[in-house]
């Protein structure tokens, strides 16, 4: 119950809005009565000042430019722990103690291959098909392949389809990989680690022994966490959109992933990396910096700004010394396109116009480049993201689902189109 309430008045009406206080952030008017008690609605296309549920997951502080995982800095977070431990902790609250951790680790690892008959289902597609319309597809198909996972009111189905989720979407963005290159899947390795298991998944073939490189699959693990969650961002929501009309978790994945596909969301990563790449050389930036601030040029640096970060994004700080890391592992010097990401930054954030709207590197601005490094084409950044943010959209939908509020979700709208009228006869038109 809220103590305080906020005074509306209206039309000649006066009406209370519940102050609603959250651990952490801005206080929340509750509106939830406003159309019942004053017949109006309120207006905010884009969400921008609208939080559209209550959450213990993920905090952001835009301003500050902070990140935590259930209370848990994402700096602390990258450093000491691992994807799987997080994987935990955000669906369940706790970091878990040794007992719990291996008890995951072998559900999770049990759960790796996908149904044998889901190989036929990729054959479907065309060889030349993005792997985010293969992983729509298939993550959609795996309804039709695990219904014994589908009823969203049984508790022990929900869990067993939120690891199935988990364990199998390496493997799916991996086949979808195979897929695209033309070799043969390769099936998971359970002796392996999450981060491993996806690098062997995407890169060995059956004619040669391939050796993980155990810093890279550290590097890989470390995209995984920092990607794991990020509260109610456009495929979080569209997850909990479609979960609440009770759909099946993996047709609310499924939409979840068609969304982050979006290159203002999830399909940056791609989309920055070309970018850098047709730049080319740091001697092309300012005309790439004249042409984002044109008004009259669609044109937008791809990997900078944020809804709500309007200081740095915490996971793009983590992401750029990742970036060094690896490219100095892999003895990858002098590398034009870490050259024109780092100046491209340093002209960006002393440009007034980039200062003024606190328009900063997000974390996708350097992501591509480590994955690029790796050998991953830039087709594959957008699964990559995907199979990271599974365990987020998990959460957040098992907590929508857990929860006695849950509503089905249904936005109002501000209505502009034409007065009512009647129809004529087409001889008359
Ligand atoms: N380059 C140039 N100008 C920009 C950029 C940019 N990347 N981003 C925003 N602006 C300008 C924009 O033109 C607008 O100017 P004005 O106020 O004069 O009209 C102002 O900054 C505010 O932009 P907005 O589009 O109203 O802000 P938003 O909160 O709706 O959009 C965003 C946020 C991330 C979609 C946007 O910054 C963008 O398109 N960035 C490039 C794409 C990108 O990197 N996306 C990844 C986001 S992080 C990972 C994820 O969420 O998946």
């Amino acid at each position: 119950m809220a103590d305080r309430a906020a005074k509306l008045t209206f039309d000649g009406k006066d009406l209370e809005l519940p102050i609603l206080e959250p651990t952490e952030g801005p206080n929340c008017l509750d509106i939830r009565k406003l159309y019942a008690q004053g017949h109006v609605f309120t207006y905010d296309p884009g969400f921008t000042s609208t939080a559209s549920c209550d959450s213990t997951i993920t905090f952001i502080d835009g301003d500050r430019g902070e990140l935590w995982y259930r209370g848990y800095p994402i700096e602390q977070l990258a450093e000491k722990s691992h994807y799987l431990e997080v994987c935990y902790l955000l669906l369940y609250g706790e970091l878990p103690n040794p007992t719990q951790m291996q008890d995951f680790e072998n559900r999770v690892t049990r759960h790796t291959m996908v149904h044998e008959q889901m190989h036929y289902f990729f054959r479907g597609f065309r060889r030349d098909s993005h792997p985010m319309a293969t992983m729509v597809g298939v993550v959609g198909a795996m309804s039709a392949f695990y219904h014994d996972s589908t009823d969203i009111n049984d508790p022990v189905q929900r869990e067993i389809a939120s690891i199935r989720l988990i364990a199998k979407m390496p493997t799916v963005a991996a086949m979808a990989y195979k897929y695209s290159i033309g070799q043969p899947f390769v099936y998971p390795r359970n002796d392996l680690d999450y981060a491993a298991n996806f690098l062997h998944m995407c890169f060995s073939v059956p004619a040669e022994k391939y050796d993980v490189n155990p810093a890279l699959a550290k590097a890989m693990d470390r995209i995984f966490t920092l990607h794991a969650d990020h509260e109610q961002n456009a495929s979080t929501s569209t997850v909990r959109l479609a979960g609440s009309s009770g759909a099946n978790p993996f047709a609310c994945i499924a939409a979840g992933i068609a969304c982050l596909w979006g290159p203002a969301h999830g399909g940056a990563n791609q989309a920055a990396l070309e970018m850098l790449q047709q730049i080319g050389s740091v001697d092309n930036i300012p005309e790439y910096i004249r042409r984002a601030k044109d008004k009259d040029d669609p044109f937008r640096l791809m990997g900078f700004g944020h809804r709500v970060y309007k200081n740095f994004d915490p996971r793009a700080k983590v992401m750029k010394e990742s970036a060094d890391e690896v490219l100095d592992l892999l003895g990858i010097e002098n590398n034009e396109t870490l050259k024109v990401a780092k100046e491209l930054e340093r002209i960006a954030l002393e440009d007034e116009y980039f200062v003024d709207k606190k328009l900063y590197p997000n974390v996708d601005f350097y992501s591509g480049i480590i994955l690029s490094a790796m050998g991953f084409p830039t087709a594959m950044f957008t699964p990559i993201f995907a199979l990271s943010r599974t365990v987020g959209w998990i959460a957040q939908w098992k907590e929508m689902i857990g929860d006695p509020q849950n509503k089905i979700g249904r936005p109002r709208q501000l209505y502009i189109g034409a007065d009512r009228r009647d129809y004529q006869d087409v001889s008359a038109r």
